[in-house]
């Protein structure tokens, strides 16, 4: 469930509190006793004898702060700076100290925020319930434990069929080509597709992949759809995960590298663009000036602007420092779902349902108090007939790769004046990743089918293809 539509959720009456309250007190009885009154009213009577260790954040904290301040307090919306989905975070409270003091319930922020007979928090809707209040005294006296269940370890991915492929990346010295699978990234030898390792983390679905310019370390973004969105980057000589953060609610999209290796910008579907330092996963910036997903964020050449892309329809172009919109690029004909940078100039092609693929520069417009004017325009490719899937320059920019459907059809564009130069046949279903080798000789393709394919594009030939895991049974 994405954040937005929990909050969107009617809020509990005080009735509707006291059922609640009974969930949240279930086990622990002793410190809420219910009484029920012959004319169906219900009353709570809150007894603050709570034994030590009895209250469980799990059970009986994390629940309150779910349904009356998530919405507000959660990573990508932390309204006054605070996160309420942790207790980590919740300790850390937000611009004025620390939310909480283990043991010591005077000494936080939070308590204060939801006590009294006119609490600040939640800001809009209810106060809590005076027993929920004294439940959360009880968990901070008691020292505030994390109860939060470690998740088993699931072992490596298996798969009863191939896995959808939403992301494919070839290392800048040519020898990896990365595949985003199911809970992992599978690097393949770019030219045999044997598997030489497995890069298994805690992103159920990975979506988008970058190789940082030096080619040291992988960038994966992804995350669960609805729970978490979580960034990962990973040592390529070592196979080490140097780093996995969960930055948002919903999943992350479309990453991307600053030049000098030192920031990765994302997008994401809780319509955020974020920027982070990417050798400990710090926040450095978030844009939140688009109405809809954001399939991608790039890093322009100086490192100091980012263009983010979005199903908003527009292609945004914002100051990496301080997150300010510096213009709009293109003219609002259609969603953006696929979008990148070219690899030697500002220019960003995208693609999405009307089918063309459009080319811009990604400069501030001269008239750029006139949205209607489209002067950043370069130029449009041949349009397929029911949209865009996915896009990738070669690396000396002069190619455009440019899957579309009907399921399966790729095409190769030259960027200098959009011809056409090849028909990739052969694809059973959408394909959803698209990359050229470095040397730009080959194409590599996938998508619904769980197939990687590598074309020698130029002469329109299938090179070798394969399933890139072990599926069961097979
Ligand atoms: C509708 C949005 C909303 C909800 C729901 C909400 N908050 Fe807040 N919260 C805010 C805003 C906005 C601020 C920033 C300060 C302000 O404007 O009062 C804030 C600030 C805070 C702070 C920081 C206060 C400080 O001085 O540093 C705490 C702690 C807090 N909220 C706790 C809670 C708790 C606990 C709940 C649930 C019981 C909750 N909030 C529910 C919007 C909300």
């Amino acid at each position: 469930m994405n954040m937005e539509a929990a909050r969107a959720e009617p809020r509990p009456t005080k009735d509707a509190g006291l059922g609640r309250l009974q969930s949240v007190g279930r086990g622990s009885a002793r410190a809420v006793a219910i009484l029920w009154v012959s004319a169906g009213l219900t009353l709570a009577l809150p007894v603050l004898c709570a034994a030590p260790g009895t209250v469980s954040y799990t059970r009986d904290v994390a629940p309150l702060f779910r349904l009356n301040c998530n919405g507000c307090h959660h990573p990508g919306k932390e309204k006054g700076g605070v996160d309420l989905t942790s207790v980590a975070s919740i300790l850390k409270g937000g611009k004025h100290g620390p939310g909480v003091v283990p043991g010591d319930p005077a000494a936080g922020v939070l308590l204060g925020e939801v006590r009294g007979p006119d609490p600040a928090m939640p800001k809009e809707g209810d106060p809590l319930l005076a027993s929920a209040v004294q439940l959360i005294e009880a968990w901070i006296r008691e020292g505030a434990r994390d109860d939060t269940p470690t998740p088993v370890d699931p072992g490596p991915p298996l798969y009863a069929a191939p896995p959808v492929i939403p992301a494919l990346a070839y290392s800048p010295d040519g020898r990896f080509l990365a595949v985003a699978a199911h809970r992992e990234v599978v690097l393949l030898g770019a030219t045999n597709l044997a598997r030489e390792a497995r890069l298994i983390g805690g992103a159920t679905r990975p979506e988008s992949l970058a190789f940082s310019p030096d080619g040291a370390r992988l960038a994966v973004a992804g995350g669960s759809p609805g729970v978490s969105g979580i960034l990962q980057v990973w040592e390529m000589a070592s196979g080490r995960r140097e780093g996995e953060w969960r930055l948002a609610g919903d999943s992350l999209l479309g990453v991307s590298w600053s030049p000098d290796g030192t920031r990765l910008a994302c997008g994401g579907s809780d319509k955020l663009v974020r920027v982070v330092r990417a050798s400990d996963g710090q926040k450095l910036l978030q844009f939140g000036q688009h109405s809809d997903w954001v399939f991608g964020a790039m890093f322009l050449k100086d490192g100091k602007r980012v263009v983010s892309g979005s199903r908003d329809r527009s292609l945004k172009l914002i100051d990496a420092a301080d997150g300010r919109l510096l213009d709009v690029l293109n003219r609002d004909t259609e969603p953006v779902v696929a979008v990148a940078r070219h690899p030697s100039e500002d220019w960003i092609a995208f693609g999405g349902s009307e089918a063309r693929v459009r080319l811009y520069k990604a400069e501030v417009k001269p008239d750029n108090i006139d949205p209607g004017k489209d002067s950043n325009f370069i130029r449009e490719f041949e349009s397929f007939d029911g949209g865009v899937t996915a896009l990738a320059f070669s690396a000396d920019g002069r190619r455009l790769g440019v899957a579309g459907l009907p399921p399966g059809e790729v095409r190769v564009f030259d960027v200098a004046d959009g011809k056409r130069l090849a028909v990739l046949p052969g694809h059973g279903g959408a394909v959803f990743a698209l990359a050229f080798s470095p040397d730009g000789v080959h194409l590599a393709t996938a998508g619904y089918e769980g197939v990687v394919r590598i074309f020698d594009w130029a002469a329109k030939r299938l090179v070798t293809n394969a399933v890139p895991v072990e599926v069961q049974g097979k």
